[in-house]
């Protein structure tokens, strides 16, 4: 995952036809808001979301978090009018449902470049978020994840996914677990971040606790979330704890002394600790740079 992005922990969706929920997102000091034009909206709704989301990005005060806007799946006929409505009011990103070829992203991309042309505003700022969500896109991720240089994060959608393949969504999961790891996979090949499914239970908290959890294990650098209640457990899943600072810190720490004593592999705490322990003890560290835990 490259650092220099912007953290994505928490991508907080909500309908774009509803003011009220885009003015409280904006006061949660989240990561992402993602404004939806997709399938969180009613067909009869669509103009109105777009034409709110417009709104919200010339009126409302985000704050620190990065405004994001979904558009319809490039193809449904619905895309054009999106991207030409909300784009010129210049969100921090795009996100693409439904992808499962490089070229749905390449057009979107021509697209922003038109309108960055059109507004005269430096080129390459506004980011790509692709949801990839069916059984091609899956097989599909390496050409994905190269397609575009705006690309800087692909999202598992897991309920698209089941419905997709005809698997039966469980509690546990193992019949997206393939998927899952693919795309935790690829992003960590090509330098991109992996936003992990949405847990839909949204009152069971230990629940969310679990998956996001295990999101962070597997790789993933964040988890689309759908109420403000999932938010806390979430940043907290992708967020190193002290515990693990403190830990990759002594990792760390002693490498570099063994080092220079010309020591590769050593033991800390009765295990066993070389390279590979050490680059992830780097990661650790980094993540904690990045959520202002370290400086
Ligand atoms: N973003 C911002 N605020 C939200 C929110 C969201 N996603 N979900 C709920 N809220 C707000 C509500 O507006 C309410 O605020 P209020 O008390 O000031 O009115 C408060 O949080 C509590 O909400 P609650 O009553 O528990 O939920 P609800 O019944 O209003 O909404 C959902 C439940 C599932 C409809 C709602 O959470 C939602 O719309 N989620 C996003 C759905 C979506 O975008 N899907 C597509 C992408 S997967
Ligand atoms: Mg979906």
């Amino acid at each position: 995952m490259t650092l220099t992005m912007p953290a994505r922990r928490a991508l907080l969706y909500m309908p774009g036809d509803d003011m009220r929920k885009i003015q409280k997102a904006a006061n949660l000091d989240i990561d992402c808001i993602c404004m939806d034009m997709e399938d969180g909206v009613a067909l009869n709704r669509k103009p109105q979301a777009r034409q709110t989301i417009a709104e919200a990005l010339q009126k409302v005060d985000f704050g620190r978090s990065e405004r994001l806007a979904r558009i319809n799946p490039v193809g449904s006929g619905l895309e054009m009018d999106d991207l030409s409505e909300v784009l010129p009011f210049r969100p921090d990103g795009i996100v693409i449902p439904k992808v499962d070829r490089a070229e749905q992203i390449h057009w979107v991309s021509q697209q922003i470049s038109m309108a960055e042309q059109e507004f005269d505003w430096p080129p390459g700022q506004i980011h790509l978020l692709v949801v990839v969500e069916s059984a091609l896109g899956i097989v599909n991720l390496a050409q994905i994840a190269q397609a575009d240089e705006r690309l800087q994060a692909i999202i598992f959608g897991a309920e698209d996914f089941a419905s997709d393949t005809g698997a039966i969504r469980t509690p546990v999961g193992w019949e997206v677990f393939y998927a899952r790891s693919a795309v935790v996979t690829h992003c960590a090949a090509y330098g991109l971040q992996a936003i992990d499914m949405v847990y839909v239970d949204f009152q069971d908290e230990a629940g969310l606790r679990v998956e996001a959890l295990q999101g962070a294990q597997m790789a993933f650098s964040g988890k689309q979330i759908i109420h403000p209640n999932q938010i806390a457990p979430v940043q907290e899943a992708f967020t190193p704890s002290d515990q693990a600072i403190a830990h990759a810190r002594r990792v760390v720490e002693a490498f570099a002394e063994y080092q220079k004593a010309g020591v590769g592999a050593f033991a800390l705490d009765g295990k066993m600790v070389d390279a590979p322990i050490v680059k992830a003890a780097e990661k650790v560290m980094a993540l904690a740079r990045a959520a202002e835990k370290v400086f």
